[in-house]
């Protein structure tokens, strides 16, 4: 095989391979309690955008899933999610249904890779 052919073989990949490291994170503290889907945060999808310490550091994420104490007040206020999703770097947080999309009842963690990876989710 030619360099070219490795390369693109490679690329296409190690998404796949990577993304079943860190599947979406479901986030069901509160959620299902009130009422809503839980919440899935595609965290791949974010990892590959912005430097670990903008969430985990600047943010105040902490880096365990389920471990973080998340209102939906704190969002509309410019915290956490809200940091980004402002209407002004991402949509905002009236778009409630692309954030709380698990299906009710998922219980908080990681969602293996497996299912979830793939160019799709690209
Ligand atoms: C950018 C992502 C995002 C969007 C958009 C969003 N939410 Fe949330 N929401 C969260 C996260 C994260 C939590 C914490 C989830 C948990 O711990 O169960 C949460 C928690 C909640 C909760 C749990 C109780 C509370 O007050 O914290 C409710 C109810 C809620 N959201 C309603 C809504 C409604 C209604 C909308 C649309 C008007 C919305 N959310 C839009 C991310 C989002
Ligand atoms: C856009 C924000 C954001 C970025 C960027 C980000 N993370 Fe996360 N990370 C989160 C959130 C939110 C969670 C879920 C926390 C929860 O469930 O309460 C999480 C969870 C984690 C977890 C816990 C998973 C587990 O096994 O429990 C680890 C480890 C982690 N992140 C590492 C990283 C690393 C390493 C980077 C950079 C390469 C990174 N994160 C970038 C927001 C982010
Ligand atoms: C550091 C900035 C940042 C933070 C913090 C952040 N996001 Fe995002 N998020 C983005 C950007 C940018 C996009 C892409 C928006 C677009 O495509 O218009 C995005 C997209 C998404 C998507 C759609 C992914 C897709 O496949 O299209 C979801 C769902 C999402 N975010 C949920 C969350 C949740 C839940 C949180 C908090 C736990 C969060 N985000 C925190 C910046 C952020």
């Amino acid at each position: 095989m030619k360099t070219g052919a490795w390369l693109l073989a490679l690329a296409l990949l190690l998404p796949g391979i990577l993304h079943a490291e860190y599947g979406d994170v479901v986030i069901n503290k509160r959620s299902d309690a009130n009422g809503m889907r839980p919440v899935v945060f595609p965290h791949w999808f974010h990892r590959i955008r912005f430097r670990c310490k903008v969430c985990h550091h600047e943010l105040g994420f902490k880096m365990r899933a389920g471990a973080n104490e998340v209102l939906m007040t704190d969002i509309i206020d410019g915290k956490f999610c809200g940091m980004c999703h402002n209407d002004t770097i991402a949509w905002g947080p009236e778009r409630c249904e692309i954030c709380h999309s698990a299906i009710p009842g998922t219980p908080a963690g990681i969602q293996g890779g497996a299912q979830t990876s793939g160019p799709g989710r690209w």
